[in-house]
């Protein structure tokens, strides 16, 4: 059970007594981009500071591209790079929306994280439908992902090649992918990957392995596996969707980085969001900036973390509430784009970690 030891609640109350939480987010940033954003302020670390981005937001809504823009320095696709949306029939690629978010970072300075190309989700009906061989489907994943990767190899230094393939009692996940290919798929898919883009920093990337535990155990298993087999993985990314009834602890997610950074693998915090049972209320929102800033604490902590991703930013997009039901305000934003207590808490920890 996550406690809030680490993040003092003091400290945070201090915070709220000044003006900055309440100021207008729509203030115009400082000339030289410097300041205390929150990408500003990761500037004095090696952790890149991202959130995930929805399709067509960032250039369809200006309250949006203006925070993204302005408070991260890394851009995740929440949907548009994953294989539905970019291969909607066999062989037609479809990359408008994932360019618009390409093109969007690149205007704004920001680095991309490529998510996902291997999945058992979001996947289309073309391929979840057909009655193919082996060969076909190697074809296929080999297919897409020299295509996408290649595509982007300039724009791109860090993929996840492979999502979610392990279940939460640590067995592997039965997908369209483990059924046709055999559990070699994975390994295939970060062959293909590094095949097309050499440079190209390959991830795994999953949820409820952040800490300790079977999950955790079977995730670090497979990639020592992999790493003994020779194949190109270089990170495990740790999704983080956690909430304020639940959360790992800090020290376990500290322990897992370093048995990780142990066989040499990078580790990026991909997919952060701490969910609360709706309404929120004042004491759910630090409880909430607590477990935001910890993680952000073991990951300056952790030599090997070096991305601290939030899927989403404002509560007015979050796949949560939709997703979890009576649970929502899981980002830093709310839903009108004011910072709420875990913007300041992580800000915070930017301005006093060494
Ligand atoms: C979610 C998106 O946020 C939603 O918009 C979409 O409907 C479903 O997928 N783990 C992942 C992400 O790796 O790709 C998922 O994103 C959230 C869970």
């Amino acid at each position: 059970m996550y406690r809030f030891l680490r993040f003092p609640l003091a400290a945070l109350l201090f915070v709220f007594a000044l003006p900055a939480c309440d100021s207008a987010v729509d203030a115009p940033p400082e000339e030289d981009g410097a300041g205390n954003t929150l990408r500003a302020l990761a500037q004095a670390h090696e952790v890149e500071i991202g959130a995930a981005a929805a399709t067509g937001l960032p250039t369809s809504d200006a309250r949006y591209g203006d925070v993204l823009g302005r408070e991260f320095g890394l851009l995740a696709a929440e949907n548009a790079m994953k294989f539905g949306p970019l291969q909607p029939t066999q062989g037609n690629f479809s990359f408008r929306e994932a360019d618009a978010l390409v093109d969007f970072a690149e205007a704004h300075d920001m680095r991309v994280r490529g998510h996902a190309l291997v999945w058992h989700n979001q996947n289309p009906s073309w391929l979840t439908n057909g009655n193919r061989t082996r060969e076909q489907m190697m074809d296929i994943l080999r297919t897409h992902i020299t295509t996408v990767v290649t595509r982007y190899a300039d724009q791109i230094d860090a993929w996840d090649v492979v999502n979610e393939a392990v279940n939460d009692d640590g067995s592997l996940r039965e997908t369209i992918w483990s059924e046709t290919i055999g559990p070699e798929y994975i390994e295939l898919a970060f062959r293909w990957a590094h095949e097309a883009d050499p440079d190209a920093r390959l991830f795994y990337n999953d949820y409820g392995a952040e800490g300790t535990g079977r999950k955790s155990d079977a995730v670090y298993a497979l990639a020592q596996n992999l790493l003994q087999e020779g194949v190109p993985i270089h990170g495990v990314g740790l999704q983080m969707h956690v909430s304020t009834d639940w959360a790992p602890r800090p020290s376990d997610v500290a322990a897992n980085m370093a048995r990780l950074g142990d066989l040499g693998l990078e580790v990026q915090i991909t997919e952060m969001d701490v969910r609360m049972p709706l309404p929120p209320t004042d004491d759910k929102e630090l409880m909430q900036a607590g477990v935001y800033a910890d993680m952000l604490d073991v990951c300056l902590d952790a030599w090997n973390c070096t991305a601290f991703v939030l899927w989403g930013f404002t509560d007015r997009h979050s796949w949560v509430p939709s997703t979890f039901n009576g649970q929502g305000a899981a980002l830093i934003f709310d839903e009108d784009y004011v910072p709420k207590y875990a913007y300041t808490a992580l800000q915070q920890v930017l301005e006093r970690a060494d």
